[in-house]
């Protein structure tokens, strides 16, 4: 298994004193860890003990001279994967939902872009107070994890929720947290966005797609371990982390890009609505409504954009190419006679006729389409979890191709 690295940030609770076995699972699966307490977690677990099993000094302070020299507090927060809080206290959620950076836990957890996976530990009256409730919603809006707590007896005599999971539960949830690194030396070069077709010097033609889905799909595969090259029409969207990010206006210039990646490129996934026509010629003024009569007609005359999805399929040896099919109507039909035609590998059909699913939203609603014309219709999901769904099979036809 290939080693991730885990920063495991202890707080002050008597479930303290399972923290060295929840390191001591991490450490047997592999992974790099290394540990944190708050001042009061020292008070329920040795130091010493969480060295001994991370075999790697702890950190207490945000600002200790000698530790700061080492690795400082930004560079360890770079360097986690996750972040496991375990056991998280009611005053530590409340400091998470806060925001606040006042000392080490806390600065770390607002420093880390990696997944922050909590494991809370109180009683079962602080659980339950609106509060840590609010905290909790507050949080898990902010797209953070949990596991636990879980329903027993507690140490402070109360039985109820409040127990932190045992440490076999938390090290589960944060290996599915980690993800598969399935992807590792893959080179997936995706498609998302747009084109813009120019019009005149203020205008063009273009589309409703928000490059959600193909970003979703670059961000995944970077995740997973792929090296990732996304060639993008304009969009508002952040770059995923680890990917390479090229920027194209025009459906030509999104071909060339294409075909510039498309030779070291092993799978190629196109989500991008590339424009099917564009201008014959675009005028380089803009076109005046004051040069028209009222109700006057304005022709434009459209000339077809190469279909670049057919053109690499045409070339793609051992490469897997994935395609892509927005249609309003007749969905399956459509997507069977589109694989046959276009050669791809497998193709992802979305009916955007549906508000909840397609365009600009979050969600989406896909099939897959097989060459032999099989469907697999999946649930609606996240854009996110469409593209895990996506990249398996990519996985799959990557290995039966070995
Ligand atoms: O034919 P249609 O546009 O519905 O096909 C959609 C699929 O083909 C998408 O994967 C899209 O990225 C790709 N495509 C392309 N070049 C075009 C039009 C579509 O690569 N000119």
């Amino acid at each position: 298994m290939e080693q991730r690295h885990i920063l495991v940030a202890v707080t002050g609770g008597i479930a303290a004193y399972k923290a060295p076995e929840l390191v001591r699972a991490f450490v047997k699966a592999g992974h790099a860890v290394r540990c944190v307490m708050t001042r009061a977690a020292a008070e329920f677990v040795s130091p010493m003990a969480l060295q001994t099993v991370s075999g790697q000094p702890v950190r207490r302070e945000l600002f200790d001279a000698a530790e700061e020299g080492g690795i400082d507090h930004i560079a360890l927060a770079d360097w986690a994967d996750l972040v496991v809080v375990a056991p998280a206290t009611a005053h530590t959620i409340a400091r998470l939902a806060g925001g606040l950076a006042d000392e080490l836990v806390t600065t770390l957890a607002l420093a880390t872009r990696a997944p922050l996976l909590i494991a809370p530990a109180m009683n079962v009256n602080m659980w339950r107070h609106p509060a840590t409730a609010a905290n909790v919603a507050t949080l898990t809006g902010r797209g953070v994890h949990w596991v636990g707590p879980d329903a027993g007896e507690l140490a402070c005599g109360w039985e109820g929720e409040g127990r932190m999971s045992d440490p076999a539960r938390i090290a589960e949830r944060a290996e599915s947290l980690l993800g598969a690194r399935d992807l590792t030396g893959v080179r997936l070069l995706v498609t998302a966005g747009g084109t813009r077709e120019p019009v005149d010097a203020v205008r063009y033609l273009g589309n409703r797609s928000s490059g959600k889905m193909g970003y979703a799909v670059a961000r995944q595969a970077a995740r997973r371990g792929a090296e990732v090259v996304l060639v993008t029409g304009p969009s508002g969207l952040a770059t995923p982390d680890g990917v390479r990010r090229v920027d194209v206006g025009t459906a030509l210039e999104m071909r060339d890009a294409v075909l510039a990646e498309f030779a070291a490129a092993d799978v190629v996934v196109k989500a991008a609505a590339v424009a099917d026509f564009r201008p014959a010629a675009a005028s380089e003024l803009k076109i005046r409504k004051e040069d028209l009569a009222d109700g006057a007609g304005l022709s434009l005359e459209l000339v077809r954009n190469p279909d670049i999805l057919a053109e690499i399929c045409r070339d793609k040896g051992k490469r897997v190419v994935v395609g892509f099919a927005a249609e309003s109507h007749d969905v399956i039909a459509t997507a069977r006679s589109k694989i046959a035609r276009k050669g791809c590998d497998l193709l992802v059909a979305n009916d955007v006729s549906n508000a909840d699913s397609g365009f600009d939203v979050d969600h989406n609603t896909v099939s897959f389409v097989w060459p032999a014309g099989d469907v697999e219709s999946l649930p609606p999901l996240s854009k996110d979890e469409v593209a895990g769904h996506l990249l398996d099979r990519v996985t799959k036809l990557l290995g039966d191709r070995e």
